[in-house]
């Protein structure tokens, strides 16, 4: 038993090999009378600390993952509508951005030229002081791109938040039938209160 939470600590794609190992002891309720009481507190100790330590931390960073991922989109939007509005005034009076004196940083890494000889063109920060030229419209499909990716990403992370939580009710569910809680139980497990909270 223990080896089986170990090793599916280990890896959050593993951890329904303990929940498989859970039907088995539910199964199986009357092994040793006698040791009955410690055994099944000792193993629904460990289902409580699988959840709490495993599960619920897995959660807390695919959830983080996916705000940063929201917030990267943003930027990228704004990035998106900042670069729009140079091409309209661009086209409009054919020289309103040369007034720009200072490098103005757009998000993202993307910049503005301090000097701006030519409002058709921003750069792009690839680290150590490097940056590599784009059109507007280049710039727009990079953007197009890179925030299709992140959507992606965050429909993964949407989807892995979802298969964790799932996991956590699977084994909170199991662990009130191990103990035989029922919903008149005076006292919430405080486990089962972080998770109403969530
Ligand atoms: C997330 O799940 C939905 C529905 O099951 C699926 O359509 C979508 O392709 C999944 N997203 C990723 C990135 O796996």
């Amino acid at each position: 038993m223990r080896m089986i939470i170990v090793l599916a600590a280990r890896n959050a794609g593993t951890f329904i090999a303990a929940i498989l190992v859970l039907p088995t002891i539910l199964c199986n309720p009357q092994g040793s009378k006698m040791a009955d009481g410690i055994v099944l507190e000792e193993k629904v100790k460990k289902y409580e600390e699988f959840v709490n330590d495993k599960l619920r931390k897995d959660l807390e960073t695919v959830q983080k993952a996916q705000e940063e991922v929201h917030s990267k989109i943003a930027e990228y939007l704004q990035l998106k509508s900042v670069i729009e509005n140079i091409k309209k005034s661009n086209g409009a009076t054919g020289k309103g951005l040369k007034t720009l004196k200072t490098q103005v940083d757009l998000g993202c890494n993307f910049y503005c030229q301090a000097q701006i000889t030519d409002p058709s063109k921003i750069l792009v920060s690839v680290g150590y002081g490097f940056y590599v030229e784009f059109t507007l419209d280049e710039a727009l499909r990079f953007i197009e791109k890179k925030c299709s990716q992140l959507t992606t990403y965050s429909s993964k992370l949407g989807n892995d938040s979802a298969r964790i939580k799932a996991h956590i009710k699977l084994v909170l569910e199991g662990l009130r039938e191990l103990q035989d809680i029922g919903p008149l139980e005076e006292e919430p497990r405080p486990i089962c209160q972080t998770l109403q909270a969530r």
